[in-house]
């Protein structure tokens, strides 16, 4: 993928309120996406920022009893703080009061005037606060706001109008001209829908004598600018239009404009249309992707159930948090976020599967090899577990071009943490534990090298989401490069045999689900536990520990297998439902001693033949040596029972 510049936009965010999760999440995504393009060495650029005129803001100003700049000054902060805290690299903050804004806006609207693009009329129509649009009758639903359903105001004015109506034809063919214009594709479609009806002219201004928290027209000072026609020219007027030509030059048209379904009209009828009549090429793409949903509804401040992404990030960790929200959105769809969902992923992906991976290389380079990195067999490649293992490495740092490319970030994060489980699969294969009694080191250096190989990889992909966790490991695994490039990642046997590991603290320490919902808001200090394991031996979740069922069965009938000296045969009662197991306890247990006993079974194995008899379920017992017992319970309780 080669691209000449990347240049990422968010939305600017409206200053009527503190940020939540949805902002954070747009915010994040462009941040990721900045990251990686750094990465690849493409020249990049990230715009976020805020939107501080309109009568939103001017009314929380009213509510709040302090003066709309006062409101916009103090709010900002939040926004700006939130993003400090979540190690957003944004190239620039653009803030719609800012002068080097309003001159660009003035200008436009000057220019446009002057042209003939924008005129004056008397408008008859409703307008929505919430949405800071105008409607016509005709466009109302069962009264209300067609876009967020709520309640219109009527308007009577003369006011200022854009001739957006008269690009209709242009926009549809151009939309379908350039099907990476608007994605997803659904979204390119519910435009192209909105298009179907007549496109009016957009009205541009509001009277100062109803609200006059705006940007003056520069050819009527008796109004100030619509709010959306000023917060869109922020994508242009930031990067030097009409100021700076050379860096506008350089960065626009944009990569990508980044937004929520919720300002897609906005966005992809409003924005191109000005353009237009502007004379500028168009973005690349406008992306919109789905809704943060609280459980199963909308989260909305009125609906009361926002997560505080502050709160979130102090009780997980910014990192963790940066990777929730990246790897459980399939971009463009909706998502839920419950406090559930966010500690099954992490305890699952980070805890287990990457933070145990390197917990466990690093113990045993510590404990084998006086924790510096070994060095592996010059053709440890040639090795066919050591090949499978690179080339599933190599899977994920492909998938990751790919996904970027696609906008399946999600594709892409769940390709690294199958390459980071295959690791732990390796190491199951070659048991460096066992490998390290052995007189020849040989295989011990290289199983252990090929798996930090594995970590370095992983990684410098996953660095983009999870910064300074990331950081952390590569500086537990001996490296001091903090720039990483994707063109490394493709070469094998760039760690530096001999440089010195790290032991620390667990990088993901696992969250006990019994410790957890503190109700957000309240402030719990965070609790987190790693259980400790035997060096070496895989932690497996939760979820894959209930996939196995245990239950209590009791043995109506025991008897030998017929020449097999080791096996019974034994009818045994799950609940209900009548079982014949074949266990090998012959040597042990005497039939007549063991009907009537309680013991454990696993119920959901599959069905196995042994000696011609199929055995369905297998028994739990203790074997030492010479010595085995069979697990009961402890008292009398019914068969089938679960055992957990
Ligand atoms: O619309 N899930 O600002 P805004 C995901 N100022 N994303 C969400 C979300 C949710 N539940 N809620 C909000 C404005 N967002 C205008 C934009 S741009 C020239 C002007 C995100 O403060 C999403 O990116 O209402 C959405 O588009 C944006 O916040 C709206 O922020
Ligand atoms: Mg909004």
């Amino acid at each position: 993928m080669k691209r000449d510049h990347f240049y990422v936009t968010t939305p600017i965010y409206y200053v009527n309120d503190k940020p939540h999760i949805g902002h954070a999440y747009t915010t994040i995504l462009a941040d990721v996406l900045a990251r990686y393009y750094r990465m690849l060495d493409v020249p990049s650029h990230f715009l976020t920022g805020t939107d501080e005129h309109g009568q939103k803001v001017w009314q929380a100003a009213q509510a709040a009893g302090i003066t709309a700049q006062e409101q916009v000054d103090r709010t900002v902060i939040r926004f700006q703080d939130l993003w400090k805290k979540l190690e957003i690299t944004h190239d620039d903050f653009i803030r719609t009061t800012e002068l080097r804004h309003k001159k660009v806006v003035q200008g436009i609207l000057q220019d446009l005037y002057d042209r003939g693009e924008i005129y004056r009329d008397e408008y008859d129509g409703w307008y929505c606060t919430p949405c800071e649009r105008f409607f016509m009758e005709k466009d109302l639903v069962e009264g209300c706001c067609p876009e967020c359903k709520r309640p219109v105001e009527k308007i009577r004015e003369a006011n200022y109008f854009f001739r957006m109506g008269k690009y209709q034809e242009w926009l549809i063919e151009y939309i379908n001209e350039h099907p990476k214009f608007i994605q997803p594709d659904y979204r390119r479609n519910e435009t192209l829908g909105f298009l179907r009806k007549e496109l009016n002219d957009l009205c541009i201004s509001r009277p100062k004598s109803r609200m006059a928290w705006g940007i003056d027209l520069p050819f009527d000072d008796q109004y100030v600018t619509y709010v959306w026609f000023d917060a869109l020219v922020n994508y242009i007027s930031a990067v030097g239009y009409k100021s700076d030509d050379a860096q506008f030059a350089k960065w626009w048209p944009a990569s990508y404009h980044l937004i929520g379904k919720d300002i897609l009209t906005t966005h992809t009828v409003y924005w191109p249309t000005m353009l237009k009549a502007m004379g500028l090429p168009m973005p690349q793409t406008i992306f919109a992707h789905g809704w943060w949903l609280s459980g199963e509804s909308k989260m909305s401040k009125s609906l009361g159930n926002v997560v505080n992404p502050m709160d979130m990030a102090d009780r997980c960790g910014v990192d963790a948090f940066r990777y929730f929200l990246m790897a459980e959105m399939s971009l463009g769809q909706d998502a839920s976020f419950t406090e559930e969902a966010f500690i099954r992923r992490y305890n699952s992906d980070l805890a287990n599967d990457l933070g145990n991976l390197l917990s466990r290389v690093m113990k045993m380079v510590g404990s084998y090899c006086e924790g510096k990195l070994p060095l592996p067999a010059p053709d440890a490649l040639n090795g066919k577990d050591e090949a499978d293992l690179w080339a599933e490495v190599q899977k994920a740092v492909a998938e990751m071009e790919k996904t970027l490319q696609g906008m399946r970030l999600d594709l892409g994060l769940a390709a690294v943490l199958a390459a980071v489980r295959a690791t732990n699969r390796y190491l199951e294969i070659k048991q460096p534990w066992t490998l390290a009694g052995q007189d020849d080191k040989g295989p011990l250096h290289t199983t252990l090298y090929c798996a930090a190989e594995a970590l370095r990889v992983a990684s410098a992909l996953l660095s983009p989401v999870m910064p300074g966790k990331m950081q952390a490991l590569r500086s537990t695994l001996g490296m001091d490069e903090t720039k990483t490039d994707f063109s490394r990642l493709q070469h094998f046997g760039l760690l530096k045999p001999g440089s010195e590991v790290k032991t620390g603290d667990p990088l993901f320490p696992r969250i006990r689900t019994e410790d957890a919902p503190a109700a957000p808001g309240k402030k719990e200090p965070e609790k987190k536990t790693m259980p400790s394991t035997p060096e070496g031996v895989a932690l497996i979740s939760y979820d894959d520990f209930m996939k196995v069922q245990l239950r209590t069965a009791k043995i109506l009938n025991a008897e030998p297998v017929k020449d097999a000296t080791k096996l019974l045969r034994l009818d045994i009662l799950v609940g209900k439902e009548r079982r014949q197991i074949v266990a090998g306890i012959a040597l042990h247990y005497k039939p007549e001693e063991l009907i009537g006993k309680t013991i454990i079974v696993v119920a959901n194995l599959q069905p196995a033949k042994i000696r011609g008899i199929e055995s369905n379920g297998m028994l739990l017992a203790a074997t030492s040596g010479a010595v085995m017992r069979l697990i009961t319970t402890d008292g009398e309780i019914s068969s089938g029972i679960p055992v957990k």
